[in-house]
């Protein structure tokens, strides 16, 4: 992609390949970077989307109570079609079902280590030597029983609406290192929490509907690889041959779709 737009006429046209280009990235740089906003910006996201949609689609409870808190506010015109960012920040229960997806199976799983500086650095009461890698096991501290509770492998997103005071916020700090933290922080951060905040109640009832109707079984594996972000060719495809629709489905499905 980049040796083509090096090539091209046009190498600086105004998109972001076009910006780096225009900011003196050599091409090995640039090629470094445009996989970072592929992986980082895509993958990532889609990964959190694939798993809150299967455990919803799985777990009856929450989607009895996801499916009537959006029916709920829809009845009560306090959301829009399609949802504002602001308005799905308003549904207790979604909130408490995007941070679940995201902790059971933190999209971003490697230690993704960072150097300590010159001098070495004290953490946590030990001194750490300049040079060391240290890094962190998302997975492991997503599912630590002593910030979670003892079902902390499980998806329950009724533990952030029973936690409170110190307890939820301790949760949610632990929760929020998903992102990372200070300079290592998420820049697509609250885009990505925007698409969160909309996915789960754009995805048509009638579908969700269909799918709930058809998984007898509980939660089955889905096909993923992990290197340091999750990234999966099979996505909803997984899905898609355990159910089928009735042409009345089909009908109601086109036309909610228009
Ligand atoms: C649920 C979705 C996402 C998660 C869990 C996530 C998580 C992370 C994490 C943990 C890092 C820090 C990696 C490190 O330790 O160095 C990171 C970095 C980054 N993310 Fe995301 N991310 C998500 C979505 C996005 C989106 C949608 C974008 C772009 C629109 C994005 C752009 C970036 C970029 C550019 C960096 C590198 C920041 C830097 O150090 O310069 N991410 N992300």
């Amino acid at each position: 992609m980049v040796a083509e737009r090096l090539a091209s006429d046009n190498p600086y046209r105004k998109d972001m390949l076009g910006s780096f280009l225009a900011h003196g990235l050599t091409r090995e740089e640039a090629e470094g970077e445009t996989l970072t906003q592929v992986i980082a910006g895509s993958d990532t996201t889609a990964t959190a989307i694939r798993t809150t949609l299967l455990y919803i689609v799985t777990s009856p409870r929450c989607y009895d109570s996801l499916v009537s808190e959006i029916r709920d506010a829809a009845a009560k015109g306090t959301i829009s079609a399609p949802i504002k960012d602001s308005e799905a920040k308003t549904l207790p229960y979604l909130q408490a079902v995007i941070r679940e997806g995201l902790r059971v199976l933190p999209p971003v799983a490697g230690l993704m280590s960072k150097v300590v500086p010159k001098g070495g650095d004290e953490l946590c009461g030990f001194q750490v030597p300049e040079g060391t890698d240290v890094g962190v096991s998302m997975l492991g501290l997503q599912h630590s029983q002593e910030i979670y509770g003892e079902d902390a492998a499980m998806f329950r997103p009724e533990r952030w609406l029973e936690a409170q005071g110190d307890r939820l916020k301790t949760m949610t700090t632990t929760w929020e290192l998903t992102f990372k933290y200070g300079k290592w922080q998420c820049l697509g951060k609250s885009v990505a929490l925007i698409e969160l905040n909309k996915i789960f109640v754009e995805v048509r009832m009638v579908l969700l509907d269909c799918i709930r109707l058809s998984f007898s079984q509980p939660p089955f594996h889905h096909s993923t690889t992990c290197t340091h972000i999750y990234t999966s060719s099979t996505s909803f495809s997984l899905v898609r041959p355990l159910f089928s629709l009735t042409s009345s489905e089909e009908k109601k499905l086109a036309l909610t779709n228009r």
